[in-house]
């Protein structure tokens, strides 16, 4: 796909839009594996050479060189369907060499990307109202389940956490989620902005103001891992359905390497079974994992 705009949202993040004639079709929760290099370039490192017996020897630079190896996983943070052509939403933070190439990536560049990956997140049919929780680089995913809510006729709330006002990756007049009739709560680590505090703590009053939030509301949440646990924690002890997006490291992205584990209860003997985010998830039930 071609890269249509690829502009500062804030202080740590960036949105993307990649444009192309067609790409199969995606769900919310779903990502996408970008590589972040030319597509048919050939990359400023080359194959490590193993002697018979030997170990390999890497060098360090096809981990660390400007241009990676692997494909970086990102969520879709939205699509739009014309009549002539797709346009995918990736919003990311520049965390390291390939985030970074993607910042430096400009309108009409190539960008080769493998997906959709992964499930995506479950709308329920019979309950009516949905949390969306994103903490950080967790909030691209939920403006695309927004998308779906509005289709689906729920009614959704948006709680977004971040740092501090500046690390924010949404804006907030006209708001992503305002777009899709999604409301939009704001909780700030530094109080910058919002609810000062951890995004759950909101979370938790809304579901209290709310009668049987079990038989109503669905709350789905990505983010770092203390924030999911957190709303797992809150909504296992009211009974509520929560759906969790885990952001693992990723090599392959689609099942053979392995490096992207979690540990969830399982019949076997000991207990529990591993899963692969990757294929089983990204998206899983919170009473499902073993944190
Ligand atoms: C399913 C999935 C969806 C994701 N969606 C998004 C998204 O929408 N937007 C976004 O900005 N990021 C998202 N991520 C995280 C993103 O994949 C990593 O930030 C990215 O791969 C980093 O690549 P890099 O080359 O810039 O950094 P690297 O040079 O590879 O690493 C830089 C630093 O980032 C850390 N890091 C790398 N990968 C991850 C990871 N998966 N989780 C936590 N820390 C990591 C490394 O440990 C290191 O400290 C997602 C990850 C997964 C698994
Ligand atoms: S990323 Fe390779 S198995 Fe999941």
């Amino acid at each position: 796909m071609n890269v249509l705009s690829n502009v500062r949202l804030c202080r740590g993040h960036y949105l993307m839009r990649l444009g192309g004639r067609e790409f199969p079709p995606t769900l919310p929760g779903q990502f996408v594996q970008l590589q972040c290099r030319v597509p048919g370039e050939q990359p400023g490192w080359s194959a490590v050479e193993v002697a018979p017996g030997d170990w390999p020897k890497p060098t360090g630079r096809e981990l660390t060189d400007a241009e990676p190896l692997l494909r970086r996983p990102l969520s879709l943070a939205g699509r739009y369907d014309t009549e002539f052509d797709v346009e995918l939403d990736i919003i990311y933070s520049v965390v390291g060499t390939g985030t970074a190439w993607l910042a430096r990536a400009g309108q009409g560049d190539e960008i080769s990307l493998l997906g959709p990956l992964g499930n995506a997140f479950a709308i329920s049919e019979s309950k009516p109202r949905a949390a969306l929780v994103g903490g950080g680089v967790g909030i691209p995913p939920m403006i695309y389940l927004a998308s779906a809510m509005q289709a689906a006729g729920k009614r959704a709330v948006a709680f977004c956490g971040a740092r501090s006002a500046d690390m924010l990756p949404i804006t907030l007049t006209p708001s992503q989620f305002g777009q899709f009739g999604v409301d939009s709560v704001i909780a700030t680590d530094d109080g910058s902005l919002g609810w000062k505090g951890f995004v759950s703590e909101p979370l938790a009053a809304w579901l209290d103001a709310m009668d049987a939030p079990d038989r109503q509301a669905v709350v789905y949440a990505c983010g770092p891992e203390p924030m999911m646990r957190a709303v797992a924690e809150i909504c296992i002890a009211r009974n509520v359905e929560c759906q969790v997006s885990l952001e693992r490291h990723m090599a392959c992205g689609m099942g053979t390497c392995q490096s992207c584990v979690c540990k969830t209860k399982s019949d076997a003997e000991q207990g529990w079974s591993y899963k692969l985010c990757c294929t089983d998830g990204p998206v899983f039930n919170a009473r499902d994992l073993i944190w």
